[in-house]
């Protein structure tokens, strides 16, 4: 069973790299990578057929290309997510050109998986043979049209889910996501008019659920193959394995979750008569961890009862807190001796209960917040002005979530391999804010 890096609330150093020394180099906010991280987590899931990275959580091409030289293959959401793929060295795969008509879902590098086809996407799935994980009848219906012949899955939402928050929650009737079960009948019946074969079934009820509703998926996923019938070659578990972000959490027990799979599929495979892939398609198991956003503590303020440090990274950096009141664990580094204001730096002494800021004109711009936007507190080592800010467990839909709010750059991307950190992606520049912009004459 994967085990947690102990939680700490202070620090000096990411994967062998001074922290200091990250932030003298690369300046601050600064998402870091610990790469052998991301590869410990891949050897996690070895025994799934097919590990397929959501690489919505965290998709630096420098990150796709970590997993896809670890055996990992890619899911793209959007025409960017496909041109993300394709820089980082993912082929479209043989027997997936165009005019084959032969696309298979099973071990395909790049499946396009989403609830809708924009027309930019449509042109390009079609333009290269890939493989399309269809979310609602309309997509059956529009692929078919274009590019009769081919094979697809199709997502189906199970009539349940759950998530670690209502916002990620995505099965049930309240959710948008993928094929309602029942109408699965109408869907083959489109597959049919055009030609298309279904050949594996997905599901994926939400982000951040536990082992409990995970395990429900299983008995509804194999009674939604059944339904297709001999055709169905790959079945995909979808997403959703949580991480440990608090004390007291744990990794569910990924041998069970898999044998639960792996139950599933050879019971298919006993009716059908023939070999089913098994998919798994994580993406915040594989990053979250790896993940730190460094930022510089810049004011430390007493309001009242209550101590703020103010980072210069708010939710423009990592929206997170602000959008699911997502609890991650913090750590401090302390700059030098000799700060200049707020507590004297000690991140071996005691710890003060103080809320964490950021620099962004709005009161919800709090890092320690509930969902619902409720402040409240986190035992922090004393820090002053010039102190380092760690927020922890950050690889997973952090940076792809940040934002130019308040025209703030995008903060640089960093990974560290063999002890050695890498920009991987430059800090934005006053240019990059205005590019596009135009004044009308
Ligand atoms: N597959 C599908 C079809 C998905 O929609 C997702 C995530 C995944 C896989 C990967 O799920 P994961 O293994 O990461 O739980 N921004 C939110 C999470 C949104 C998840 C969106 N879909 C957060 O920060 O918690």
């Amino acid at each position: 069973m994967p085990t947690s890096e102990p939680f700490v609330t202070s620090r000096t150093q990411i994967a062998g790299a001074p922290v200091r020394d990250l932030a003298d180099r690369f300046g601050t906010p600064v998402y870091v990578y610990n790469a052998a991280k991301i590869v410990e987590r891949v050897n996690d899931l070895a025994q799934f057929d097919v590990i397929r990275y959501a690489q919505k959580a965290c998709s630096n091409i420098a990150i796709l290309d970590l997993v896809r030289r670890h055996g990992v293959v890619v899911d793209a959401v959007s025409a960017g997510e496909v041109h993300r793929a394709l820089a980082a060295g993912y082929k479209v795969a043989r027997g997936q050109e165009p005019g084959t008509g032969s696309q298979e879902l099973g071990r395909a590098e790049i499946v396009y998986t989403a609830d809708i086809f924009d027309r930019e996407s449509l042109d390009l799935v079609v333009k290269l043979g890939l493989p399309v994980n269809c979310g609602s009848p309309e997509m059956i219906d529009q692929l078919g049209e274009r590019a009769p012949g081919r094979q697809i899955t199709l997502r189906i939402n199970p009539g349940f889910g759950h998530g670690h928050s209502q916002k990620t929650n995505t099965g049930g009737e309240q959710s948008k996501h993928g094929i309602w079960h029942e109408q699965l009948d109408d869907c083959l019946a489109r597959a049919d008019r055009h030609g298309l074969a279904v050949t594996g079934i997905h599901m994926h009820i939400g982000s951040g659920t536990d082992l409990h509703h995970l395990g429900q998926v299983c008995g509804a996923l194999e009674k939604a193959a059944e339904v297709v019938g001999r055709s169905v070659t790959t079945i995909s578990a979808g997403g959703g394995l949580p991480i440990p972000y608090r004390t007291g959490q744990a990794f569910v027990d990924v041998d069970q979750y898999f044998q639960l799979w792996d139950a599933a599929r050879k019971r298919l495979e006993a009716k059908f008569d023939h070999q089913i892939t098994l998919e798994i398609e994580p993406g915040r198991y594989l990053v979250a961890e790896s993940g730190y956003l460094i930022a510089e503590i810049r004011a430390v303020k007493q309001m009242g009862g209550n101590t703020f440090y103010l980072l210069d990274a708010g939710f423009n950096s990592l929206a997170r807190p602000i959008l699911y009141g997502a609890y991650h664990p913090m750590s401090v580094c302390p700059r030098a001796r000799g700060a200049t204001a707020g507590l004297p730096s000690s991140a071996d002494g005691p710890l003060h209960d103080v809320v964490v800021g950021g620099p962004l004109c709005e009161s919800g711009d709090i890092f320690t917040q509930e969902e619902g936007g409720f402040v409240a507190k986190r035992s922090l080592p004393a820090a002053a002005v010039g102190d380092y800010l760690i927020i922890e467990r950050a690889g997973a839909y952090g940076f792809v979530m940040a934002s130019n709010y308040n025209s703030k750059p995008l903060p640089p991307e960093v990974l560290i391999q063999n002890g050695q950190a890498q920009l991987i992606r430059a800090r934005q520049t006053a240019d990059d804010l205005i590019r596009g912009e135009v004044i009308p004459k």
